[in-house]
């Protein structure tokens, strides 16, 4: 099994996707909000890249039958339901809802492998059930972290070797590619506090600032949400 890691989207060809399984990390936080909201039995999550596509998709849904979420620079897009909070997307919110989600760099990376074999979401809270999936698919994969204002970002690295280190723990030896070394190495120096090795980090910070320590904590849990979404003709679905 081969993996190769990309720190943005934008490091991304097509060819690099074609034939493989690309597995999204957006851990703070919008792939950890997808999760949650699949977890708490949402019907679909439809990620967009940009606000008004949200908007004028959600036209097409009755009034209670959706949710729009997102932000911008961590913050909720004004007029929409939610931000990007995980913890705002309980049972009681989402249940049997569409959640239409747009925000500034996960939804892009998302969208970004639309033309990939399969797309599957992944953050520390479904880890585990994501590496026993890729482990039984066998297929080459690319992990595609979605970074921070369009730079690397610790946070996503850590999961990325995370995954990396369950499939070797399930006896595969993948071909590993200079950043999936490097993400595999980060996580084992890392493992046991997380919150620790990205203290002083670019996005934990400033949701840290923003006063949502219960979103770090959140996110950075070890299989809460034990599922795993698939994003394909533009939804994700658990
Ligand atoms: C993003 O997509 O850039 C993030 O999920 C930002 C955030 O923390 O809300």
């Amino acid at each position: 099994m081969k993996i190769s890691v990309y720190p943005t989207s934008d490091y991304v060809e097509d060819r690099d996707i074609k034939d493989r399984i690309v597995v999204v990390i957006d851990v703070l936080r919008a792939t950890s909000t997808i999760i949650t909201a699949l977890y708490n039995g949402c019907k679909e999550v439809i990620p967009t890249a940009d606000i008004e596509s949200a908007v004028n998709i959600s036209k097409n849904y009755e009034r209670d039958g959706f949710i729009l979420g997102g932000e911008r620079n961590a913050v909720k897009i004004e007029g929409f339901h939610l931000s990007n909070s995980p913890r705002e997307y309980s049972r009681e919110r989402v249940e049997n809802k569409t959640v239409l989600i747009t925000t500034t760099n996960g939804t892009k990376a998302i969208t970004r492998a639309v033309d990939a074999k399969e797309v599957v979401l992944a953050s520390f809270i479904n880890i585990s059930a994501v590496y026993e999936y890729i482990a039984a698919a066998g297929s080459d994969i690319a992990i595609i972290c979605a970074g921070t204002m369009g730079k690397f970002s610790a946070d996503d690295i850590l999961v990325a070797g995370a995954l990396i280190k369950g499939l070797e723990d399930k006896g595969i030896s993948p071909e590993l590619d200079d950043l999936g070394m490097v993400a595999k190495r980060i996580y084992l120096n890392s493992k046991d506090d997380l919150h620790g090795a990205l203290s002083e980090t670019l996005h934990y910070s400033i949701l840290k600032d923003l006063g949502l320590q219960g979103d770090l904590d959140d996110c950075l849990k070890l299989d809460t949400a034990p599922i795993v979404p698939i994003y394909s003709d533009g939804v994700a679905r658990a």
